[in-house]
């Protein structure tokens, strides 16, 4: 089986945004990222529901929504309308990080949860079963194009074992830094979803680069 490759949005060129999109829906690319940041969760603001709305008007593909926002619980209902295949919260911003879940698959959605890179697996033991992915950050959420931390690749054998150990499907999905040589490491450990922003968008041939992900 190949590995999905979701690439990130946030790293398309925003003044052709159709254009990319068209890249994308020719391409292999299994998903499509899209990173929701609101200045306070961290420390930068990308796009929203005017973006993110026109989007399933421009693509059949998944749309795999990772919100870096305090309180993504508010906006569960605009990203099921928003017509999103899974919406991705932090662990960081949900007090009642079981009862989002909930509501995120009552709405239709697939529900994966999302750590920082400080945030240890052994967390999730126990909300694993009610997961259909989780999402470990390898860069501090905020920014592409930042540097593949280390550690991730250890966090992800450990996650493996986990979801081995309680016999669940869940998704392990990983995020920033992904590149051929990162991408190599984490699908060894066992990851199945890389998302690549800027190793995809500035390659000279992101449709190539895409599947070559894949074949990882
Ligand atoms: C970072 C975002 C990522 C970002 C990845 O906060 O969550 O999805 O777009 O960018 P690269 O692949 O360039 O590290
Ligand atoms: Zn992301």
């Amino acid at each position: 089986m190949s590995t999905i490759v979701a690439p990130s949005l946030l790293a398309a060129d925003f003044l052709n945004l159709e254009r990319d999109i068209e890249m994308l829906n020719r391409s292999e690319a299994d998903w499509i990222h899209l990173d929701i940041m609101d200045g306070v969760f961290v420390p930068n603001i990308s796009f929203g529901f005017p973006v993110i709305n026109l989007l399933k008007k421009a693509t059949q593909k998944p749309l795999d929504v990772h919100l870096m926002i305090v309180q993504p619980v508010k906006f569960i209902d605009e990203i099921a309308a928003a017509g999103a295949a899974y919406m991705n919260v932090h662990l960081e911003a949900c007090v009642h990080l079981h009862r989002v879940v909930q509501e995120i698959r009552n709405k239709g959605m697939k529900p994966a949860v999302t750590l920082n890179p400080h945030t240890p697996v052994t967390l999730l033991e126990e909300i694993l079963p009610d997961l259909e992915m989780v999402l470990l950050m390898s860069v501090n959420p905020g920014f592409g194009g930042q540097q593949f931390i280390e550690g991730t690749v250890r966090k992800v054998a450990q996650l493996k074992e986990m979801i081995l150990k309680q016999h669940t499907s869940t998704l392990i999905e990983v995020d920033g830094g992904v590149n051929l040589e990162t991408g190599r490491k984490l699908v060894d450990a066992g990851a199945d979803v890389l998302v690549a922003g800027s190793y995809v968008f500035n390659s000279e041939d992101p449709a190539e680069t895409i599947r070559m992900l894949r074949a990882l």
